[in-house]
Order: C-alpha cells, then structure tokens, then sequence
C-alpha cells in the first residue's frame, strides 16, 4: 500500500496509510469523567456526502468515491471507539439491504489487526451501538446485526410506548435525550453516565449538528475526494441554523493512491 505524504504539520513524515488513524489513541484523550465525540466523513471536492440514488430509492455515499483506502482509516477510527453513535436510518437502509457496510470492526483478514488490537487495549470485541430516533421507526429484524454487542436507543419523551415496549423485548435499552428531539448535551450526559469514554459518530448531517451546536463534538475527520459529483439531490455533512464554529487543523496527508486527503479538525466550541 502506498504511503500518504504529510501536508501539515509541516515537516511531518511520509507515513503508511495503515496505522495512520490507530497511532491517535482516541480511547484514551477524553479527560477524567468525559468522553472524547468523533465524527468521519468522505466527501467529494463539491461536498457531497451521500447521493438520491433512484435504484434503492434512497441516499447512499457516492460509489464513485467510496473507496478501500478511505474504509480502512473509517474502521480504524471505528476500532478506537467504546460505542458507535448512527441514525435510525442507518438500520432501516440495512433493513433495506443497501447500508454501507456493518457496523465495524469489520470481519475478514483485512481488519484482523484491528480486532487484535482492541484486544490488546482490553476494549471489548465490538464497540456498542447507540441509535438516535425520535419515530423509533428501527426495523427490529435488522437490529440482528448487532445483537453480540448492547444497544441503546436514545429518543424523545414523545416517543411511542409500543415501539419502545417491542425494542424493549429485543434487548434494547431506551434512553431519553430530549422532550421533541433529541439533544446533544443529554446524550453526552448520558455517555458519560454509562462509562464511555470514546464515541465514533457516523450519522450524517442531523445528528451532527446535534452534537455540533450542544458543542459536544470534539473532532472531526474528513476525507476529501479530489472529484466533483454535481448532482441536485443530495447530503452535505451539516444542516440546519448554527453560529459559526472554528475547526482548528491538527493534520492533513495527500493519498495520492487514493486522489484524496485525509484532514483531522479538533472542534473549538468557545
Ligand atoms: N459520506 C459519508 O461519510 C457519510 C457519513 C454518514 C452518513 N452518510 C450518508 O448521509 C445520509 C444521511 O444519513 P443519516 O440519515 O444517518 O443522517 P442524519 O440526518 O444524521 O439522521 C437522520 C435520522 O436520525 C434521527 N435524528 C436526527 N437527529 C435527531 C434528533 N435530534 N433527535 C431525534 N432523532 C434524530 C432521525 O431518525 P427518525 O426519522 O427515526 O426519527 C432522522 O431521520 C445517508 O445516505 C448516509 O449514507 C454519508
């Protein structure tokens, strides 16, 4: 695999692309009595997270730049975490049989140095799984996929008694993060209630400027893809009213291989 080339911090070295997001130790940054909220996108020069894609009748990142480089940096990242933050959507697309992948670490002997580390790092096999909704519209068959780790869901108040009950019955514990939507500085509350001190965020435009304007997301990874895609319906990785936040760069590599640059912010919520 072809090495990527240090942009910033200037002087920084060449550096293999495996290992480049694992050397963070993200598990061990949050402070005594906090947890450390990452988020990660892929995203092409024009901003486009995610595509209308008419064969699946639904968004889905773009196969044009979706690629096997950027996925081993997202599943490093998913290795250093306690829990996996996503949507309801995100289960309802598996439910659908066209999600991204799994919820990592993956499977395969791609990713076995990944399950030996967390191993090594006394994390337990898979990070556990937190589902934001406020419909509680989880199609239940396909909460399967995660049943050898917990599971939360974090809803509203508002939320319907049935479909908790039928959560419920499948092992799922429910959580209350706000009165009509959920809020972000409940669940980091509740994160930190519960022990973790790592959380991988990979919802799309929503649930990130949840996290966002609570000011609880600590960093953010983007992958740039040196393509343009146009396109009318589309997902960028924000929406919604937000004041003006500051995203101080602590690194940034070119992928030359992979026409693409790896870019970490850390979030400087004032
Ligand atoms: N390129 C990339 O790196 C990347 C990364 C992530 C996602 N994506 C793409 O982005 C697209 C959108 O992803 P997404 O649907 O997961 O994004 P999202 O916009 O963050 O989440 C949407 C869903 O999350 C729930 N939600 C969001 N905020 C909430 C709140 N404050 N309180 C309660 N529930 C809340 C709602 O679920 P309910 O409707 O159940 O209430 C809502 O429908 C997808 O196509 C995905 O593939 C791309």
């Amino acid at each position: 695999m072809e090495a990527v080339s240090c942009l910033f911090p200037q002087g920084g070295l060449s550096k293999p692309l495996r290992g480049l997001y694992l050397e963070q130790e993200l598990h061990k940054q949050a402070a005594v009595d906090d947890v450390l909220i990452y988020s990660n996108y892929i995203v092409s020069l024009d901003g486009r997270i995610a595509l209308w894609d008419s064969s699946t009748d639904d968004f889905s990142v773009p196969k044009s730049i979706a690629n096997a480089r950027d996925w081993r940096l997202y599943q490093e990242l998913a290795a250093q975490s306690d829990i996996m933050l996503t949507s309801a959507r995100y289960f309802r697309q598996l439910a659908k049989g066209c999600a991204q992948d799994l919820l990592p670490v993956g499977k395969g002997k791609n990713h076995d140095d990944l399950h030996a580390w967390r191993k090594q790092q006394t994390l337990t096999a898979q990070p556990d799984v937190m589902i934001v909704s406020s419909s509680l519209d989880i199609p239940l068959e396909s909460l399967a996929y995660v049943s050898d780790r917990k599971v939360w869901v974090m809803t509203t108040s508002h939320a319907s008694a049935e479909r908790k009950q039928s959560l419920q019955a499948m092992g799922v514990t429910i959580l209350i993060g706000g009165e009509s939507s959920v809020q972000g500085d409940v669940l980091k509350k509740h994160l930190i209630d519960l022990g973790y001190r790592s959380a991988y965020m990979i919802a799309g435009p929503q649930i990130h400027h949840m996290l966002l304007q609570a000011g609880v997301l600590n960093r953010l990874f983007l992958t740039t893809h040196l393509s343009l895609l146009g396109h009318d319906a589309f997902h960028t990785l924000l929406k919604g009213e937000l004041k003006p936040i500051a995203c101080e760069l602590l690194s940034l590599y070119l992928d030359s291989q992979g026409q693409q640059m790896f870019a970490q912010y850390h979030i400087a919520h004032t």
